[in-house]
Formats: C-alpha cells, sequence, structure tokens
C-alpha cells in the first residue's frame, strides 16, 4: 500500500495517560465499592468517558441516576486532571517524537484521532501540537470508537483516501475504528490482546517507517 497519512491515537501511545485514566476509573470503582482491574480496564480504553462509565457500572451492577453519572464523570475527569497537569516533553513515549519526524519528512501527513476530551491540552503540555496536520478529539464527534467516525474524519480533513491511511492504535475498539473506516490498523502494546491488528508493535522505539510491511 502507499502511505499517505499516519492518524495517531493519543492516549497509549504518545503518551502513557492509559495509565491515569485507568486510576482514575479505579478510584471511582472503588468509591461506588467494588474492585476494578487492569483486565477491565482493557473494555475502556479507546471508549468516551460517558461510555466508560456505562461499562464501569455494569462491571460493578451498579445503577445511577442520569444526574449521579454526569457528577461522577465529572469527578473521574478531576481526578485525570490533577494526575495530567505536571506532564512535560519528557512524558512522551520513548522513540514517539523521532518516528513523527521521520514520517514528517517522508512528506507523509500527520494526523491525531483521540476520543478524548483533554487531548488538545496534553498536547500543548508535551508540546507536540505543532507536529500534526490535523487534530480530531473528542470535542470535535458524536460517535466514539470503534466507529469509525474519528477516523474517517481525520483522513477527510487530510484530504487523504481511507486506502492510504494508516492507524497506530492500542485500544481494541480503535483497531475496530479504524478498520470500519477501511484503513489498516497498527497496534502498540501487546498482540495477546491486539489480536485484531494488521501488524502489532511492542512501541515506537527504532522503529522505522520501513520496518512497517503492510499488503
Ligand atoms: C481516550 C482514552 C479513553 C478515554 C477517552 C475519553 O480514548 O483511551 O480511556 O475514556 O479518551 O477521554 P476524556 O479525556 O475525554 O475523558
Ligand atoms: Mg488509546
Amino acid at each position: 500500500m502507499i502511505i499517505k497519512a499516519c492518524l495517531f491515537d493519543l492516549d497509549g501511545v504518545v503518551v502513557d495517560t492509559a495509565r491515569f485514566h485507568f486510576l482514575a476509573w479505579k478510584y471511582i470503582a472503588n468509591r461506588l465499592g467494588f474492585e476494578f482491574t487492569e483486565n477491565d480496564n482493557e473494555r475502556l480504553k479507546g471508549v468516551s468517558r460517558m461510555d466508560s462509565l456505562e461499562i464501569l457500572l455494569e462491571i460493578g451492577n451498579i445503577s445511577l441516576t442520569p444526574l449521579e453519572k454526569i457528577r461522577y464523570a465529572g469527578e473521574k475527569n478531576n481526578r485525570y486532571l490533577d494526575y495530567i497537569q505536571h506532564m512535560t516533553s519528557n512524558d512522551i513515549l520513548p522513540g514517539v517524537k523521532k518516528f513523527l519526524s521521520k514520517v514528517k519528512s517522508k512528506k507523509i501527513l500527520l494526523g491525531l484521532g483521540s476520543a478524548s476530551k483533554n487531548a488538545k491540552l496534553i498536547l500543548e503540555k508535551i508540546k507536540i501540537t505543532s507536529m500534526f496536520d490535523v487534530i480530531v478529539d473528542g470535542n470535535l464527534i458524536t460517535q466514539a470508537k470503534p466507529h469509525p467516525e474519528i477516523f474517517a474524519r481525520g483522513a477527510a480533513l487530510l484530504n487523504t483516501d481511507p486506502v492510504n491511511c494508516i492507524v497506530f492504535e492500542d485500544a481494541v475498539a480503535g483497531i475496530q475504528a479504524a478498520h470500519n473506516a477501511g484503513m489498516k490498523c497498527i497496534g502498540v502494546g501487546s498482540s495477546d490482546i491486539l489480536k485484531e491488528a494488521d501488524l502489532v508493535i511492542p512501541g515506537f522505539m527504532n522503529l522505522k517507517l520501513e520496518d512497517i510491511t503492510l499488503d
């Protein structure tokens, strides 16, 4: 395939904020009186804040009123904001910045596709906003992953056919979103979890564009 654009998820791909989302949800679960494990958390990765809360409540077998849901989602976000407030460019995952520069030098477009409403704040904190040609975040879309909207919107804004786009994702829902958008997807993380990806890499350290072989 001819790669014309690379679309990156943020949480768990560019930065290790997936850990902070987990800890913030775990805090909410504990407040509601049940345990929430890292295994459970895989279901929340890539999923919007309110959809994540619904999954969390299903795991805990708890029902809340709409107002209580808004309150708990807000509380989770405040906790998450506390975790990310001290982030700096040192928090970019190893090899990511170099890989982004390499891709850019080959005149391949760069897009960010994250369900997070905090995506722009994080990009500012880690100082890589200007590297992206387009940023699609949770404020811009209505349908969260695995719906293809985030990546389809990214490709459209980059004026690029989905068949020429590849997506980098750490979440099962994100891989499904990429495929639903008609794009190839590189899983970032463990191949045991990211079975549906077209290729799985452990991270970006020493990764070359030539290493990415897709049909
Ligand atoms: C990303 C993360 C999810 C998170 C979602 C919404 O997709 O992988 O874990 O729930 O963004 O994030 P937000 O910052 O808007 O709560
Ligand atoms: Mg992610």
